[in-house]
This record gives C-alpha cells, structure tokens and sequence, in this order.
C-alpha cells in the first residue's frame, strides 16, 4: 500500500477501534461484534507492521500488551500525590465539617461525596489531547512509569479532546468478577489463589510483562483533576462531568452533598450498598466541591485539608480456630499463630492471624477448637478479637506453649513476657534474615520472595545472608528445581547482581539491625555516608543522630562490635557489594540549608508549602513545624504571624521566599 494511503487507513482504523474500546468499556455498550473489532484490529496490525515509521506513539495496537520491560523508570510527580486524612465516625466527620466553614465563614459548604475505590492511586499525564504516560503513586514524590501496563485498560483514553496539558489521578483496581475468573483459571492450573482484589491489581500493575498485566481484567475510575483551574474548571463536580465528556470512567456512585446532614446520609446509605458495587471500597471520600477554595484552605505536608477519607469501621466475622502453630522471626522471637477456617472478609480470604505471644492467648482466654470472632480494616491485618465460649462444646483444648524451638529445638529464653530462639545457627532465623535483606524496602531484589529463599534454603543453596551472591554457582542445580527456567534464573541472577549497587541505607536496612527500621537506616546513611563510618563510633555517636534513642544506640553499636556481622560485612565487601550513599544529596552538602532546621512561615508566592518543604528535605535540611531553640532559620512569606515574632525574638535567622530561593537556585530544575 502507498504510504500515504496507509497513513489514512492507520488514522481511521485508530479512530473506530479507539471509539469503540470506549463504547464497550467505559458504556458499557458496543456497536460492533468482537470478530468484527478483531478483524480491524488485525488489519491496523499488519499495516504497522508493514510500515513501522507510521505506528503512532498510542495506537490501539498497544493495548493488548506485548512490551516486555526490565524494571519501571522512576520519575518525579510534578505535583506531589498527597493522600487523605482519615475519619472513623460521624463525630470526625462533624469536626471536619465544622473546622472548614470557620475557614471558610460559611453556614453550610456544598461536597461531593465519592466511593474510595480500594485500589492502586495512578497518575495520568496528556498534553497536546494524548496520554503522555502513567506513574504509580510511589512515595508521593516519585512514582513508576506504568504506562505498557496501564494502558491496556480499555477503558483509559489514549486521545482526548482537550489538548491543553492536564493532569488526572484516579485508581486502578481488580473488579470482584475479573479477580474470581482469574482464580477459576489459576484453580484450574493448580496455582495458587489470590486472596485479595487490591494486592491482585497491585500484582498485575507490576508485571514486566505488559501481557499478563492485559490479561487480568484491570479497570479504573478517575476521581481527581490536578490542575482543574489551568483549564478553566473551578467545581470539582463539574471538573468529573468535564472528564466523562473526555471520555474518561468516572465513578456514578458520587453526589453533590448540600451541608454536613446530607453527608452523613451519604455514609448510611453507602454503609449499606457496600457489598452489592461489584468492587472494594474502604471507605467514602468527602471534597469541597468549590475548587477556588482550596488554596483558602490549604493543605498539611501530606493531605489536603479541603477532603477526607471516611473509613468503614472493621468487619467482624466468626470462624474456628483450628490449631496453633508456631513461628520464629528474624531476631529469634517466637510467634503463636492461628490457623483458622478460611473465611472471606474486606475483600480478602483470611485462614492466618498472629496470636502475638503466649499471654495475648492467656488473657483473650482462647483455646484450640473455639469459634472466634475475627476482624479486619481494609488495610490492616487480621485480629483475634475473642472466643465465644457459649458455643463450645466440650472438644476444645487449651494451648501449651511450647518451651523448645519448633525449628532447631534448642530451648527457648523467656525475656518480658516474649520468648526467644537464641540460636544463631537456628534455620528459620536465617530464612528470615535472608527473606529480609532481599525485600522491597531493603536491597529490593526482585523474584526473591519468601517462598524461593525458602526452596533455595532447603535445598542448600544458600545459608546465610552473603551466599545471596553466591547463586550464580548453583544456576545450573536451580534449573533442575520445578518451575525454573533458563530466562527466570536469569533474571533472578541480575534481579542480585543489580541489587550490588544499592544506596547504603537500603543496606543497612537489609541487615536486620535490631530497632532500625527503614526510616532510620535512611537519617543514618544521610549522617554518616558510607559502611565503614559505623564501626568506630560509640553509643554515644549515635546518640547525636536526630530521631536516635538510647535503645537504638545501644543495638547499633552492639550489631557493629559483633564479630560475626563484621566477618558477614566483610564477605559482602568481597562479593561487591555497594557500602556507600548514593542518594541524591549524596554528595552536595555545600547547599545553605544541608543539616539545617529550617520553619516555614507565612505565605509563600513561588512554591506551595509541601513542595518547598520537599525541596528542603531532598537536599539535607529538616523542616519542623514550629519555632524553637533547635531552629537554624525561619522563611517567612507574607503576612508571617507568631512564629516570625518567636523567630525575631529568639535572634534566629530570618530569610525571606526570594532570598531562599536564591540559596536553593541549583536544586531547581
Ligand atoms: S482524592 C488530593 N478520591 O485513597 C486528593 N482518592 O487514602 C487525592 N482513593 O491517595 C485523592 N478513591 O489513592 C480520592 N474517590 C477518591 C478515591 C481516592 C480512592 C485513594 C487515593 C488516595 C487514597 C487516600
């Protein structure tokens, strides 16, 4: 075909299949029968075959997947991905009520109440009416580019009407129908099932492979338009009804809500509808409606202050509590677990709860055989609550803790009420301090999860943290092993070889130092930058570290005075492991306000508060919220009240929004 017959041809054929995908998925009506999409579909796939320089950057063709990639480029958020602040009951929610019409000096404020989908936050970025591409919410400042996989819900536009450059964030989720075909067909390959509609979306956001994450039926409601007044849109309600004329899936469940009464008629009513929408929710979201208010209102460092979550109170369910099993972590603690008659509740199927020690079972009066009473919040973990002895019957027995490892069977030691393997050499220990160092938060090796350091474990592969880069020896005897592969072992052994160049703190972390959870381990690198910089220091060192106690101090310097961590550091030395920081403030400390305090004040012109506030963090400075003798400097925008004066008063140094931004000149982009 002539190339600008082709072109043409690609143009129109992605118009119908583009309008049609909408008319299917996000109507819910179709106007064409599936042979014939396919049959369209198909042809678009040939002629972008036969001339590749005219596949356009967000043809249909992409969207059933195809793209293999390596890992997710991080990229920064332009605006930052704030969550919300939570309610729990109708007195929360009168309090919100109240403290925003004082903002405000109004009697009643109109809202918009929406369902909070249960799902995974995603940002959609267009410019010029097409989708520029797709972030995973990260940490709020930088997220994932997920756009192979995101775009293979059909219902997303990749065209728009609206070529002005905008911004909408809304959630992906796994529709209760598509998580119950996905475990018919898993069921029937004998794989495991997926519990839990949120962590299956979640699941399928991150495969690499933009063909499976297709496959598992994804969808998304889009609840939030970034910039709404650049392109002229100053209601919230009217900003969604804008996004369904672009073509976006906008939740229905949402209504304009006159006044605090018709919100709390909201939360009955939705209180009740829960179970029949076809989807998790975890609660209810309530915005302002009048977006103009928003910058009146304002925001605190992580949420807005002009919307809250409502969340359901925890469901309660019975079941029985079949047996008590016993489990040994990383620092030799031992846990009673429940094993529990599988029963469905917020969305996930629950047969396991931690009993947390030998006197929680004691004092809650449980015994093995009881019908108890089980709860769990969407996000929290499942909780014994009570048995109920009224329906025992005479076959149910007591616990006996157990006063020998269940894995090694050394004696255990009984420390404040907890007991605990000492054994070094004890195997679960180990499984877990490996199981630890390969996860997310830690050196983040990919495809290491609980289950293969539990096979590679067995089977002798590994026994010890440093023997994780030791595995390309085995690559051969893993191959035999079920379910291995040539191209999963190999990326396994990157997944590690990678992980030899992580940041120190990720480390540190990984080390499973007792009392260092990550957030220390992160203003522990940032301190002292480099491994080796730990072994001489003294509690008293430590001591000094902003966010320190004694009882961390004391397990630090203990963790470094051990003969064998440091042989275990030195190994990991030898192996190439990475000992230094690499964060971005790595290297800079010459910036004004490295390892300052720094409060800000007043209003700022240039930079919302939680974007100056990230700044500042990200090269070193630490904000506070209130001015004190620990402050360095106060910036003081306009109209600055008590905390100028305090400043003034307490002769710290006072800089104004431009002169800051003077001394910030190089960390802005
Ligand atoms: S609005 C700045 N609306 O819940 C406002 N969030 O717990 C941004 N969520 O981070 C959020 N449904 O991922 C909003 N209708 C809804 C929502 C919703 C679910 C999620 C979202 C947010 C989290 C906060």
């Amino acid at each position: 075909m002539e190339k600008e017959e082709a072109r043409k041809r690609i143009a129109e054929l992605t118009e119908m299949l583009d309008r049609w995908n909408y008319e299917y998925y996000v109507l819910n009506e179709s106007s064409v029968s599936d042979a014939e999409f396919d049959r369209y579909m198909n042809e678009l796939m040939l002629l972008e075959m036969e001339h590749p320089d005219l596949k356009l950057k967000n043809s249909p063709t992409q969207r059933v997947g195809g793209q293999v990639a390596s890992e997710f480029r991080k990229v920064p958020h332009k605006r930052m991905m704030l969550s919300l602040a939570n309610a729990f009951n109708e007195d929360d929610m009168r309090d919100f009520d109240r403290k925003l019409r004082e903002t405000l000096g109004k009697d009643v404020i109109d809202y918009m109440g929406e369902v909070k989908i249960d799902g995974l936050g995603m940002s959609l970025i267009y410019d010029g009416g097409e989708l520029q591409y797709c972030l995973t919410r990260g940490d709020g400042n930088v997220g994932e580019d997920v756009t192979q996989n995101v775009i293979t819900i059909r219902s997303i536009p990749t065209h728009v009407a609206e070529k002005r450059p905008f911004e909408v964030r809304g959630e992906v989720f796994m529709p209760h129908a598509s998580l119950e075909k996905l475990n018919r067909e898993r069921a029937i390959r004998g794989e495991p099932l997926l519990a839990n509609a949120r962590n299956a979306a979640a699941g399928s956001i991150r495969q690499l492979d933009s063909r499976i994450a297709s496959s598992r039926g994804l969808d998304a409601f889009w609840y939030y338009l970034v910039n709404a007044s650049e392109i002229n849109q100053h209601v919230h309600s009217d900003s969604l009804d804008y996004l369904d004329s672009l073509g976006f899936k906008t939740n229905h469940e949402r209504r304009r809500l006159h006044g605090i009464e018709e919100v709390l008629a909201y939360i009955r009513e939705y209180t009740e509808k829960r179970p029949t929408l076809g989807y998790d929710i975890d609660g209810l979201v309530f915005k302002v409606d009048n977006i103009d208010d928003y910058d009146v209102i304002g925001y605190t460092a992580k949420t807005p202050k002009w919307a809250i979550a409502y969340k359901f109170p925890p469901m309660e369910v019975s079941t029985k509590l079949l047996d008590i099993f016993l489990t040994v972590g990383r620092t030799g603690r031992i846990t009673p677990n429940a094993v529990l008659e599988p029963v469905r509740v917020q969305g996930s199927l629950v047969q396991r709860a931690t009993l947390n020690n030998e006197d929680f079972i004691k004092e809650k009066g449980l015994m093995i055989g009881d019908t108890v009473i089980l709860r769990k919040a969407a996000d929290v973990i499942p909780e014994v609550v009570r048995p109920l002895p009224e329906k025992r019957n005479g076959s149910e027995r007591p616990f006996i803790m157990s006063d020998v490892c269940p894995e090694c069977g050394q004696p255990l030691t009984k420390v404040q009420g907890l007991h605990y393997c000492l054994n070094e050499e004890c195997p679960s220990r180990k499984i877990e301090a490996i199981i630890h160092f390969a996860s997310r938060d830690a050196m983040d090796i990919d495809g290491m999860g609980q289950r293969v350091v539990e096979e590679f474990f067995g089977e002798g592969f590994m026994t010890d943290i440093p023997e994780v880069y030791t595995l390309y020896n085995r690559a051969s005897e893993i191959k035999a092993l079920d379910g291995w592969s040539d191209k999963s072992i190999d990326s396994l052994l990157n997944a590690i070889e990678i992980s030899k160049g992580r940041s120190l703190e990720k480390l540190l972390f990984g080390l499973g130092i007792k009392e260092i959870g990550s957030k220390t381990a992160k203003v522990l690198a940032r301190r002292f930058k480099t491994l080796d910089a730990f072994f001489p220091l003294t509690e008293e060192d430590y001591l000094k570290v902003d966010d320190i106690g004694p009882v961390a101090a004391h397990s630090l310097f203990t963790y470094f005075h051990d003969e064998g961590n440091l042989q275990m550091i030195e190994t990991l030395r030898f192996m190439g492991v990475n000992f230094d920081y690499l964060g971005a403030d790595a290297t800079d400390t010459s910036s004004y306000f490295f390892g300052k305090t720094v409060v800000l004040t007043g209003a700022l012109q240039r930079y919302s508060r939680t974007e100056m506030t990230n700044l500042l963090e990200s090269i070193g400075a630490k904000v506070a919220g209130s001015v004190s003798k620990k402050t360095d400097i106060v910036i003081a925008g306009s109209d600055a009240g008590s905390k100028l004066t305090k400043a003034q008063a307490l002769g710290i140094e006072v800089i104004d929004e431009e002169t800051a931004l003077s001394y910030l000149e190089k960390n802005i982009a």
